[in-house]
């Protein structure tokens, strides 16, 4: 682009820009002045518009591409060499027989991660409900009292909630310096948020049933999954986070999401990783649909393909099917188990946020695999005497094929707020 004489410095640019050059001219060089001298000034002038359009242009690009969240962390340099491991809340009072499975506690999973911290903690949640004088609220306090300890430690505390205003723990969290994200789930589709997951240090992360609630650590039974050193996994997962952080303040979903929120991996392009040793595959999905930018596979779609994919088996485990009935942990299907945060009823894939995992491995025989580990788990609860059939004409009959005590007193002998403690179909 050449820039000629004065007149014509107005075409291409706006208004302002002309007006400004041409007041200049007029007040620094009165119509005597030489026209090669102002021609220079234009030259200049329009040379530096240009730059600074240039400049605003490739530094929103720019911060569309690579979010500042992702700490210069991309697919070619994240580490895919993780461990796992299997977290559990058993509730108080209930017994598994000796050699039934037997998993790190989840309030020790979650301990070990807070005491992993070093810089950041995010943490995602649909319920903030630690600090409660009940008995067995013990580990939820302590828990509390830890993360608040973090707050003043100088570790970067996020938090996703869509409960703020009748909660005392965030609050006091937010009071000691945490950031705190409230999604108006109820304004963005009537919905609630569901999804409960821990990212640490952009290197470790947690993700299964339970929220920071203290019946979690006490009461319920819980079932998750903790990945050490996995940031590849950190990659993806924390692209949600930063979809649920980019509502903070906002009423309405915008239109399009931002590139840098699309999944990194999906049902196509799957995670390639080792899992303590095992070659595996994995990759996160999201509800409701509404949340699903480009290339971030939807729940229900994740679930389909992995009951599709199923050669032998398919387990489910959720608390809710449906209205009528009430069950224990979440679910964890086939040979490619899912581990995510819903329940199995109608709006929960429509309207409330979750956010699950998939993960594939070809070799399952090993103890030492996770689908293995969580298909015994299933079935140390399904042949458990505290499962129930929820077709009382259908008794199973389960002794021919499992050397358990016959399940003679079915009824479990304590309450969960009311709920069935635990109950498989
Ligand atoms: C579990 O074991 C404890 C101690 O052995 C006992 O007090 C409790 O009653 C048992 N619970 C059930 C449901 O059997
Ligand atoms: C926890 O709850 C107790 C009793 O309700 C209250 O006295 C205490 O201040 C709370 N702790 C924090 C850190 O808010
Ligand atoms: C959330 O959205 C609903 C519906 O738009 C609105 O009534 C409510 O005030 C909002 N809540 C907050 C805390 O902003
Ligand atoms: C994670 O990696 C670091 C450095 O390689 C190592 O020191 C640490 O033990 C690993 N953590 C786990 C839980 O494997
Ligand atoms: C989405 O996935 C497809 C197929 O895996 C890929 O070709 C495409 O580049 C991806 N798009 C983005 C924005 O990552
Ligand atoms: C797996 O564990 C079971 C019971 O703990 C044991 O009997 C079996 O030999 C183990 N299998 C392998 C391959 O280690
Ligand atoms: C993976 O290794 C860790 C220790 O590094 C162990 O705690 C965990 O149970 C192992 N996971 C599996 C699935 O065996
Ligand atoms: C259950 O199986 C055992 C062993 O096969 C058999 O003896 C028993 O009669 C069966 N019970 C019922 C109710 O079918
Ligand atoms: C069931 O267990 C309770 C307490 O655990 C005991 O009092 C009761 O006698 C048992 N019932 C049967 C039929 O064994
Ligand atoms: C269990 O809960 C139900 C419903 O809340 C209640 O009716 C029942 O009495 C409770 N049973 C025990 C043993 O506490």
């Amino acid at each position: 682009m050449v820039c000629g004489g004065p007149e014509e410095v107005t075409y291409g640019l706006d208004d302002v820009t002309s007006h400004q050059i041409k007041s200049h001219h007029i007040a620094s060089h009165p119509p005597v002045a030489g026209s090669s001298e102002s021609q220079q000034k234009c030259i200049v002038i329009f040379a530096l518009v240009c730059c600074f359009a240039i400049l605003v242009a490739l530094i929103f690009s720019a911060v569309d591409i690579v979010g500042e969240d992702e700490d210069g962390l991309s697919e070619k340099n994240c580490q895919n060499k993780c461990r796992i491991a299997l977290v559990e809340n058993i509730p108080e009072g209930l017994n598994y027989s000796e050699n039934a499975p037997f998993h790190l506690s989840l309030f020790q999973g979650w301990m070990n991660l807070l005491n992993m911290a070093k810089k950041s903690v995010d943490i995602v949640s649909s319920h903030w409900d630690l600090n409660h004088t009940h008995p067995s609220a013990c580990q939820g306090q302590r828990l509390f009292e830890k993360l608040l300890q973090l707050t003043s430690q100088d570790i970067e505390i996020k938090l996703v909630s869509d409960v703020t205003a009748d909660s005392k723990v965030l609050e006091a969290l937010k009071l000691k310096g945490a950031e705190v994200t409230y999604m108006n789930m109820t304004a963005y589709n009537k919905g609630r948020l569901q999804s409960s997951f821990w990212i640490v240090d952009k290197q470790h992360v947690y993700i299964g049933s339970a929220g920071l609630d203290w019946q979690s650590l006490g009461q319920m039974k819980e079932l998750g999954v903790i990945f050490y050193n996995c940031s590849c996994l950190v990659l993806d997962l924390q692209r949600i986070f930063a979809l649920y952080s980019s509502l903070k303040f906002k009423s309405r979903v915008p239109q399009t999401w931002s590139k840098r929120l699309y999944g990194v991996y999906d049902n196509e392009k799957k995670l390639q990783l080792q899992l303590n040793e095992t070659k595996s595959q994995a990759f996160v999905s999201n509800s409701p649909k509404l949340f699903c930018p480009k290339n971030r596979s939807f729940d229900i779609d994740a679930i389909y393909s992995v009951i599709d994919d199923a050669k032998q088996y398919v387990y489910i485990a959720v608390m809710d099917y449906l209205p009528i009935s009430s069950t224990s942990t979440k679910r964890s299907v086939s040979t490619h188990p899912l581990q995510g945060n819903f329940d199995w009823v109608g709006n929960d894939f429509t309207q409330n946020a979750g956010t699950g995992l998939v993960i594939n491995q070809a070799d399952v025989r090993n103890n030492r695999s996770i689908i293995k580990q969580l298909k015994d788990v299933f079935e140390r609860d399904w042949y458990s005497p505290y499962a129930k059939t929820l077709q009382p004409t259908k008794q199973p009959n389960c002794s021919s094929l499992f050397k358990l005590k016959p399940p003679s007193n079915k009824t479990a002998s304590y309450n969960t707020s009311g709920k069935e403690p635990l109950s498989i179909q």
